[in-house]
């Protein structure tokens, strides 16, 4: 039985996204982008993933790498990390970012995607939950970046979309918004 070592550290429980995806992904090397202080890190790391979590925040890095280190969960590297770089050094089978990409530069948003595309291992997979503003629903949060109808589908042409939808979602303070949700499968 696995430990609830998010509860045990304060963390909330791990994405659902984060959850589903895990119920048909091998475990591999995966890497979850703006991961915060670990919720999602930490439960792919006891499934049996080889996690890369990065983050621009220090302390939360900080606060995972503790984690790790009492919990002996070696597979799990914490690093700062500014996503904005799409400069990553490594390919992965699996890379998540949930709720993280409308923080980022919305003039390098083509550049970060096509970063992820490239270091995805054929046949691997990218799950994506991003904020969307639309005519019908524009986002009452001011974040830098938020997608449009289609647009984090025409960003994954070709690949195998196992997920996707632009549901309504609700916020703690009862706003409504657009949420765009993708798993996405790249070719073999
Ligand atoms: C709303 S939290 C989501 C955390 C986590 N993915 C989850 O599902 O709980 C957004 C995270 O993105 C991080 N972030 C924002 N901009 C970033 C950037 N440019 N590079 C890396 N991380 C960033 C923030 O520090 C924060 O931890």
């Amino acid at each position: 039985m696995i430990v609830d070592l998010n509860s045990r550290y304060g963390l909330n429980p791990a994405h659902s996204e984060v959850v589903e995806a895990g119920k048909i992904i091998e475990p591999c090397n995966a890497l979850d982008m703006g991961c915060s202080n670990g919720r999602n890190a930490v439960y792919l790391g006891q499934l049996g993933f080889n996690v890369t979590a990065i983050d621009t925040n220090p302390a939360a890095i900080d606060m995972l790498k503790s984690i790790s280190i009492k919990e002996k969960l070696s597979n799990i590297k914490a690093q700062v990390y500014d996503i904005n770089n799409a400069s990553l050094g490594e390919d992965y089978g699996f890379i998540s970012s949930t709720v993280t990409l409308m923080f980022i530069d919305p003039s390098r948003v083509d550049t970060i995607i096509a970063d992820m595309h490239k270091r995805t291992l054929p046949g691997g997979y990218n799950l994506i939950v991003c904020a969307m503003s639309t005519e019908e629903y524009p986002c009452p949060v001011r974040f830098p970046f938020t997608l449009k109808v289609g647009q984090l589908r025409e960003f994954y042409e070709g690949w195998e979309l196992i997920k996707y939808n632009e549901d309504l979602g609700t916020m703690h303070n009862g706003a409504k918004l657009q949420f765009a949700t993708m798993l996405a499968r790249k070719p073999d």
